[in-house]
């Protein structure tokens, strides 16, 4: 590639900002922040392998720091890089039971799940951040829950990076989706995925190990994915354990991921806030769809900052097709968390 022919996020997010004459720049550099903080938790993802063989799991590093978990890190990163800009007014992570309070004088709140695939961090297997933006509702002074709770239809914009065998940012301010690849030689994101479209679909990804605590609908649903019965799809099995990951593949390759509830955990385990309404979002934008089940999530008005939601999400039709199948063999199934 030209150097004429190289896109920086930077470039692609003023350019956007360009068809706002009214912009202040606000939001084109909470943008770019959270751009910033993926580099730096990318940068720590990519020498954790390392944490063990450098000695660095005692109690303090070798500059007398604290040696943290990753997905302690990631957090903090990501609250650190955005509390004093006065672009956000708070934030609300996975990881943190309340709102965290920023720059009162911010137009945006910042939602975020910091570390997505924890579970596969120890095995150098891919993991992210997914991350939404809302517009404040609060008028003034310190933001409050409900500048939170608005329904994924609201967002102003919503994303992810992958630590991947490289790092991607992905993104959409509702406008289509957008992929940047990190180029390290150069430290910038570069766009390297314009107007990302889901493809037809070749995969689908589910966790198996929770078969016989589905619904009969469910595991209908998955029997038809498999290829019985009429009209089945020709599908391969794909499922990493990072939703972002798995997310990102079907995006790309085409397919379904799905956490649905079970017996065990009616709701399943994916949090609305922080990972279903973003990647539904996102999904939306590239001509897919994510539904519970019952309904589209990103009609859901959220009543708590943890809630969860059973998930279904990627290729329309696939998502459609669960609809079906769970409405016509599940009854008084409900995505409600009264938590
Ligand atoms: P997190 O690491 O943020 O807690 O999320 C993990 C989630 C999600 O990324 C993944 O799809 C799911 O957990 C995997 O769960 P199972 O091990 O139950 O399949
Ligand atoms: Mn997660
Ligand atoms: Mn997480």
């Amino acid at each position: 590639m030209r150097p004429n022919d190289l896109i920086t996020i930077e470039q692609h997010f003023l350019e956007m900002q360009r068809q706002y004459p009214q912009a202040t720049g606000d939001f084109t550099n909470l943008l770019y922040d959270i751009a910033l903080a993926a580099k730096v938790i990318a940068r720590e993802v990519n020498r954790a392998g390392l944490v063990d063989i450098l000695g660095l799991t005692g109690q303090e590093n070798v500059q007398g720091e604290q040696v943290q978990k990753l997905d302690v890190f990631a957090n903090e990163a990501m609250i650190r890089m955005n509390e004093f800009t006065g672009r956000v007014c708070g934030m609300a992570s996975e990881e943190e039971e309340d709102i965290i309070g920023a720059d009162d004088r911010g137009k945006y709140v910042l939602i975020f799940d910091p570390l997505d695939g924890s579970s596969n961090i120890d095995y150098d297997v891919s993991i992210g951040t997914i991350f939404a933006i809302h517009k404040r509702r609060s008028h003034s002074g310190a933001c409050v829950v409900e500048d939170f709770l608005q329904p994924g239809r609201a967002l102003e914009a919503a994303g992810y990076i992958l630590y991947g065998s490289s790092t991607m940012m992905v993104y959409s301010t509702g406008r289509g989706v957008y992929g940047f690849t990190l180029d390290p030689s150069v430290g910038e994101f570069l766009l390297s995925h314009p107007n990302i479209r889901s493809p037809l679909p070749q995969y689908y990804s589910v966790n198996h190990a929770y078969l016989s605590r589905w619904s009969r609908g469910v595991q209908e649903y998955v029997g038809w994915l498999q290829g019985e019965g009429k009209d089945a799809p020709k599908l391969s099995e794909r499922y990493i354990g990072s939703m972002v990951a798995d997310f990102h593949r079907n995006l790309l390759g085409g397919g379904v991921f799905m956490y649905p509830g079970d017996t065990e955990r009616p709701l399943g385990k994916l949090r609305l806030l922080y990972e279903v309404a973003p990647l539904g979002f996102l999904a939306e934008q590239a001509g897919g769809y994510a539904s519970t089940g019952l309904r589209n999530v990103l009609d859901i008005q959220p009543t708590y900052l943890h809630q969860r939601v059973p998930v279904f999400i990627g290729d329309r039709s696939l998502v459609i097709k669960a609809e079906q199948f769970i409405q016509q063999h599940d009854t008084g199934g409900s995505d409600d968390d009264p938590c």
